[in-house]
């Protein structure tokens, strides 16, 4: 066959370390997808702020780019719409997607999956949770004739930078968050971060992948960093213990319900031997509980561009592998449906 032709949609911090990697390594991932990745396009809404990239490449119509001749769309523009149109088209088409898009799994997940179950087109989305840390495809794949318990993590680099820095300094909410923008560890609008919307998006998605069931961003108990204040984390510290911003999904069984999934947001004061307690700075960690497999701990870079390329790439190779044998990777069937239980706070 010939090339594996790609669309590239958004070109920011990430698509721009994509693209960068696609071009220095073609001839390795000519050889491990057993035919060459060519970029046929890139997506971006002013073309004329580009000058570095070739101007054949460059479109502001993006709709075009994915109905044009592509056999995978790579999606980093994120937000709901035009991405969810844009994916929806293409999966329909049976085009491979790849996806960063957090917001839009945990929001439209469903409709995506089941676009994709029609057309028999693959949709990967490792990087739309933890960065670099390979975790989805852990859950997806590897722990698949696993009972997976707990998913329970620091998903969320900013909040923890920031809680961190109030553990090591003693100081308040508001000056640490002013110095992590300072430092760029949070953005200027860091509403998604501090009041937990960025974690719930990616705990939908933790909790669909291992429960097999569909969780979606309203499922999600949310509770953000904005009340935690120094006296609390020195209130911890006598405890022996740290204050997280935690993502916990369960699945959780009582008699009168019978078997169903929990997925909430907040802080937590952690005991200082979990292992997620050494989670510092902008790192991500995830802690795994299986039956079979027992405890399981995901750690590295959860945000940036190499980190979060890192993870798209490897996405794209595994799709483009999958076009060139003529398979698919695994279905996300929300086989076993376990109803989402509100949570109740004791
Ligand atoms: N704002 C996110 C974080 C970026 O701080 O972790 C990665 O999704």
């Amino acid at each position: 066959r010939g090339p594996v032709r790609v669309a590239l949609l958004g070109y920011g911090t990430v698509g721009t370390e994509v693209a960068r990697l696609l071009e220095e390594h073609a001839t390795d991932f000519a050889a491990r997808v057993g035919t060459s990745i060519e970029l046929t396009g890139i997506a971006v809404r002013r073309p004329d702020r580009h000058p570095d990239v070739p101007a054949e490449l460059l479109t502001a119509d993006a709709a075009s780019l994915v109905n044009d001749d592509v056999d995978v769309v790579v999606e980093l523009i994120g937000g709901i719409e035009p991405a969810r149109t844009l994916l929806l088209d293409a999966l329909r088409a049976g085009k491979s997607v790849v996806t960063a898009n957090k917001a839009l799994l945990a929001e439209h997940g469903a409709e995506l999956f089941a676009a994709a179950d029609s057309s028999g087109a693959d949709l990967y989305f490792e990087a739309s949770v933890a960065g670099a840390i390979p975790l989805l495809r852990p859950l997806r794949e590897s722990l698949a004739g696993d009972r997976i318990t707990r998913v329970m993590g620091i998903v969320n680099g900013t909040t923890n930078f920031i809680l961190s820095a109030m553990d090591s300094s003693g100081a308040g909410y508001s000056e640490t968050l002013e110095e992590a923008a300072r430092l760029g560890y949070a953005e200027a609008d860091p509403t998604a971060d501090v009041d937990g919307f960025d974690a719930a998006s990616k705990a939908a998605i933790l909790a669909s992948l291992a429960f097999h069931t569909r969780v979606s961003a309203a499922d999600v108990y949310r509770e953000g960093i904005a009340e935690v204040t120094a006296s609390d984390i020195a209130a911890a510290k006598t405890l022996d213990r740290t204050v997280k911003l935690l993502a916990i999904c369960e699945r959780v069984s009582d008699t009168e319900n019978g078997e169903s999934v929990a997925v909430r947001v907040h802080p937590v004061m952690l005991p200082r031997k979990h292992p997620l307690s050494s989670v510092d700075g902008a790192f991500n960690a995830v802690y795994v509980e299986a039956d079979a497999a027992g405890e399981l701990m995901f750690y590295g870079q959860g945000a940036g561009g190499s980190p979060t390329a890192s993870a798209v790439l490897g996405d794209l190779i595994a799709v483009a592998r999958n076009r060139v044998q003529g398979s698919r990777g695994s279905r996300e069937s929300a086989y076993a449906a376990l109803p989402v239980r509100p949570f109740a706070q004791t």
